[in-house]
């Protein structure tokens, strides 16, 4: 019996040794002893307190897990193949623990309801997990951004110099982007939050059990309202791996934005040489490997994501064997996003900004030219179509005399427009350009001042 499986009495030949490969999840859903355990346990309570089995078999029950869970967490216990998967293996073991009561915990459930009772509850430790280290990663931004207030940078559309901004102020849009990540997480939460305990294979069971009573005590909302929906459910896991791919997608791009202010043709940003490697052949090379790294990561997110899609698409009702390996991919999924995020955050702190480099490129490209137009809005009752011209043919004179904007005199402005004065000169400077722009959620020293408090008041 010990060797046997659960079905093996109707079932004239032996397993194939390669479906037994291919068919055994064990290496993979050992992952998910711990919930698979509790899980049991409180079915086991369950069925005492509905006395649907005897308190001396359910004793039995419970003490043998929690004897398999000190021998799987020290390491002593023997994850067998032929026994497929978490479940299996552990009801197989508790026999040699707990005897034949054993024989009485599979009682009023399924695997099918098991399995994804299971999967769920790990995957809100996991998200818990990635809701703390995004959280930190978001107060590492603010600290980086609260020393770079008045640090002035161009910022960019299409990669081409367009108006001077902060330094924490682009280094704060990622901190909106990561608080919508976490939303998302929280949205998965919240939504999962109910239990497929009791939904037994998947059309429920004539058992009196208590379905409100176990998805309390797993710390469910309430149970779930269809067996059938139950069982073949897997959107919790859909969510959680498009919640990852969305947050990997932006620290892609944040790395990628690194790699380019890191470039030698930006130099806008230097890295620790702990985020640094070097090259093989090029004795001066320092190569920004991790945000690299970060920046490529997202392929596995999105690969996990596009295959737990087309795994569930066009799934009959109800359970398939299809949807065992759902798992791996919201492992590999975790896995993998949890060390970017950790990556992205030591990323961000080893950063310095190049502050003459970063505000010498402010200066360049004629990044004040918007500031001018808005001037004459404001000063000269024009339109801003009439002062967007002007303004245009300013950029071409300086671009002709190869001057900057902030370099141009007076006489040289007054060819664009005859009644100005020296006031006008003050456009052309960069920093006054950014902390002209102090509409909520501007780039203005003042604005980002009273972002971050906010920031720091809802991130604790
Ligand atoms: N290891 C299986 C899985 O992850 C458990 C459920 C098996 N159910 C079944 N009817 N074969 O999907």
């Amino acid at each position: 019996m010990k060797n046997k499986t659960i079905w093996s009495n109707r079932f004239k030949n032996k397993m194939s040794l390669s479906f037994q490969k291919i068919g055994s999840s064990i290496n993979i859903d050992k992952r998910l002893y711990e919930q698979d355990i509790t899980a049991s346990i409180v079915h086991t309570q369950m069925l005492m307190k509905q006395k649907i089995i005897k308190k001396e078999d359910g004793n039995k029950i419970i003490n043998g897990l929690k004897k398999i869970k000190i021998q799987i967490e020290k390491g002593s216990f023997n994850f067998k193949e032929k026994f497929e998967d978490i479940h299996l293996n552990i009801e197989k073991a508790l026999f040699q623990i707990a005897g034949p009561s054993a024989g009485y915990l599979h009682t009023a459930r399924s695997r099918n309801d098991q399995v994804v009772t299971d999967f769920k509850l790990w995957i809100k430790e996991a998200s818990k997990e990635i809701l703390k280290d995004i959280s930190f990663l978001m107060k590492n931004i603010i600290k980086k951004a609260e020393k770079n207030i008045d640090t002035v940078m161009p910022g960019f559309t299409h990669l081409k110099n367009a108006q001077p901004i902060s330094f924490a102020h682009y280094l704060l849009s990622y901190y909106e982007m990561l608080k919508r990540d976490k939303k998302r997480f929280e949205n998965n939460l919240e939504l999962l939050d109910e239990c497929p305990l009791g939904s037994a294979a998947l059309s429920g069971t004539s058992y009196k059990i208590d379905r409100t009573y176990t998805a309390k005590k797993l710390g469910f909302k309430k149970p779930t309202d269809n067996s059938i929906d139950s069982v073949s459910d897997r959107d919790f896991a859909i969510d959680f791996l498009y919640a990852s791919a969305v947050c990997a997608m932006h620290l892609s791009r944040l790395a990628e934005d690194f790699i380019i202010y890191n470039s030698d043709a930006f130099n806008l940003i230097s890295f620790k040489d702990s985020m640094l490697s070097g090259s093989s052949i090029m004795p001066q090379k320092k190569n920004p490997d991790p945000a690299e790294l970060i920046r490529g990561k997202v392929g596995i997110n999105y690969g996990k994501l596009n295959a737990i899609l087309t795994i569930m698409k066009g799934l009959p009702m109800s359970y398939f064997k299809d949807m065992q390996d759902d798992k791996e991919l919201v492992f590999d999924g975790y896995d993998t996003l949890k060390d970017t995020l950790t990556m992205s955050t030591e990323l961000i702190n080893s950063v310095n900004a190049k502050k003459s480099n970063m505000l010498s490129m402010a200066n360049q490209g004629y990044t004040t030219a918007t500031d001018f137009a808005d001037y004459l809005v404001k000063h000269k009752d024009l339109s801003f179509r009439e002062s967007y011209a002007i303004s245009a043919k300013l950029v071409d004179y300086a671009e002709k005399s190869k001057k900057l904007l902030s370099e141009l005199n007076l006489a040289e402005i007054r060819k664009f427009h005859k009644d100005l004065d020296k006031s006008v000169l003050k456009v052309f400077d960069v920093k006054n350009s950014m902390n002209m722009k102090k509409s909520h959620g501007g780039t203005s020293v003042i604005s980002v001042k009273s972002m971050i408090k906010k920031y720091k008041k809802e991130i604790k």
